[in-house]
């Protein structure tokens, strides 16, 4: 498996890949600069890296641009050459500014830090059709408005014009450029310095190496992806959402096809990795988030959310939980309505139900928290029953302290556990204790007031 994955990378052929990011996403009406928006759960960039990292490129040049800074610092992974772009001029300004980082003895892949979805597949059958020329992705739209035009001469694709330059009949061409191009580094010192800007944005146009490419006599071929989304950009919220739809919407197949039971394909969300054993169910409105991995027969009700958890197999996690960086062993019974929070580890049988908050704690086999119970900083033992009530009182207002519940114990309903403090094997707490000092093994220990009854006591009425 390593070796095969070793061979693909070093026999991959070798590509720069440029991101151009330096856009201002005015449109997305925010503070966040456009490529740190995210799609499931990841940055637009992180997506167009990690894409861009399967072609084991030879460099990856980001151009980023005012305010950019920002994008810098939150992606910040070393294997990246920042190139600041001020002002924006266009995109063939910014290719200038890259050319100095690329290696000139390998094709240039132009990709855009907004455009988070094209498959590595994609992108390498560009790199293939390129050769020693230019290859385009294009893409037919019946609705092209907006975007650059490919324009043949029979078949030959000649050049590209934009929108805002095109005549009434080059408007018509429903072929669009989507941006995204593979071009021979070596002439590309050639082509970007004879770029002008006497066009209506005033721009530098790297579509306009196109017809320097035909005038010089390099071949210029254009590829279709199979699907027309992977070339989809976000300009704005409701780009961004589509996207996301696009993307679970994959996602949910994926499940489908390996055999997972999804009550609806079109309600779940994997912001991460999701990892399914055989005969996994999955009912409506669930998000997972970071690694969630789903043992055998495990069965996860309506709108919960679970982030970086690994669930073993047969357990049942009921509707509306919440479930953040545990562990949770075989045929366990969660919920409805429990929050399992960091650093928790269950074992196997154990059961968490409603209104039952459990951090940082372990539980042994067996053992059941019923109903409406904090158990936090805590380690239980097995088949230990804990009452409706009970909290564990680990927070001193200071310092955290921790709760030792041994094997066979009993807590009754209503019991506080002033943490430091053990409960000995087999003990059993009275409901109501507050607990401040260790309980013995095998006894019965409470803290309760005594009651008591008045005799002829009369309840007061209201005066006339
Ligand atoms: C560009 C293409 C157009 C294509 C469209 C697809 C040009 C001249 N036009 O148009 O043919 O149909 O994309 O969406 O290339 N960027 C920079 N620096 C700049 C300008 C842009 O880094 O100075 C980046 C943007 O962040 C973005 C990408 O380049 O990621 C494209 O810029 P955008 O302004 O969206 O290009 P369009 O005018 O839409
Ligand atoms: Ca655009």
């Amino acid at each position: 498996m390593l070796t095969f994955a070793f061979l693909r990378v070093f026999r991959a052929p070798a590509v720069n890949v440029v991101i151009l990011a330096a856009g201002q996403g005015k449109r997305m009406h925010s503070d966040v600069p456009k490529v740190l928006h995210r799609l499931a759960g990841r940055t637009l960039l992180a997506h167009v890296l990690a894409t861009a990292r399967s072609l084991a490129p030879r460099r990856i040049v980001v151009v980023y641009g005012h305010g950019g800074e920002q994008v810098r610092s939150a992606i910040g992974d070393d294997d990246l050459r920042w190139v600041r772009q001020e002002p924006q001029l266009g995109t063939g300004h910014a290719l200038q500014h890259a050319l100095p980082e690329l290696d000139r003895s390998a094709p240039t892949l132009v990709l855009y830090g907004d455009v988070p979805l094209t498959r590595r597949t994609t992108l390498a059958s560009l790199r293939d059709a390129a050769g020693d020329g230019v290859a385009l992705l294009t893409v037919e739209l019946d609705d092209p408005t907006g975007y650059g035009r490919i324009v043949r001469r029979g078949e030959q694709v000649v050049r590209i014009v934009e929108q805002k330059d095109a005549s009434a009949g080059e408007r018509a061409i429903r072929e669009v450029n989507t941006g995204l191009m593979v071009l021979p580094t070596g002439r590309l010192a050639g082509w970007l310095a004879r770029l002008g800007n006497e066009n209506a944005q005033s721009e530098y146009y790297l579509t306009d190496v196109v017809a320097a490419a035909v005038a010089d006599g390099v071949p210029v071929r254009a590829v279709q992806p199979p699907a027309a989304w992977e070339t989809l950009g976000v300009n704005s919220k409701a780009q961004l959402a589509a996207l996301e739809r696009i993307y679970q919407r994959g996602i949910a197949e994926q499940l489908l096809e390996a055999g997972v039971t999804l009550a609806d394909p079109a309600r779940i969300d994997v912001r991460g990795t999701l990892a399914c054993g055989r005969d996994v169910a999955i009912d409506v409105n669930c998000v997972f988030e970071g690694a969630v991995e789903l043992g055998d027969r495990v069965n996860i009700g309506a709108s919960c959310v679970l982030r970086d958890v690994r669930i073993a197999a047969g357990t049942r996690v009921e509707p509306f939980c919440h479930i953040d960086d545990a562990e949770i062993g075989r045929n366990c019974r969660i919920g409805p309505y429990a929050r399992i929070r960091p650093a928790t580890r269950l074992a196997e049988d154990v059961h968490i139900g409603n209104f039952v908050e459990v951090k940082a704690s372990e539980i042994g086999a067996g053992s059941k928290a019923n109903h409406l119970a904090y158990v936090g900083d805590s380690s239980v033992g097995r088949n230990v029953n804990v009452g409706a009530g009970t909290i564990t009182c680990n927070y001193d207002g200071a310092n955290k302290h921790r709760t030792v519940i041994e094997d066979d114990v009993f807590i009754g309903s209503d019991t506080q556990l002033v943490a430091p403090v053990r409960v000995g094997r087999g003990a059993t707490l009275g409901a109501g204790t507050t607990l401040v000092n260790d309980a013995p093994e095998g006894q019965l220990t409470m803290s309760r007031a005594k009651q008591m009854s008045v005799p002829g006591w009369k309840r007061p009425v209201k005066r006339k």
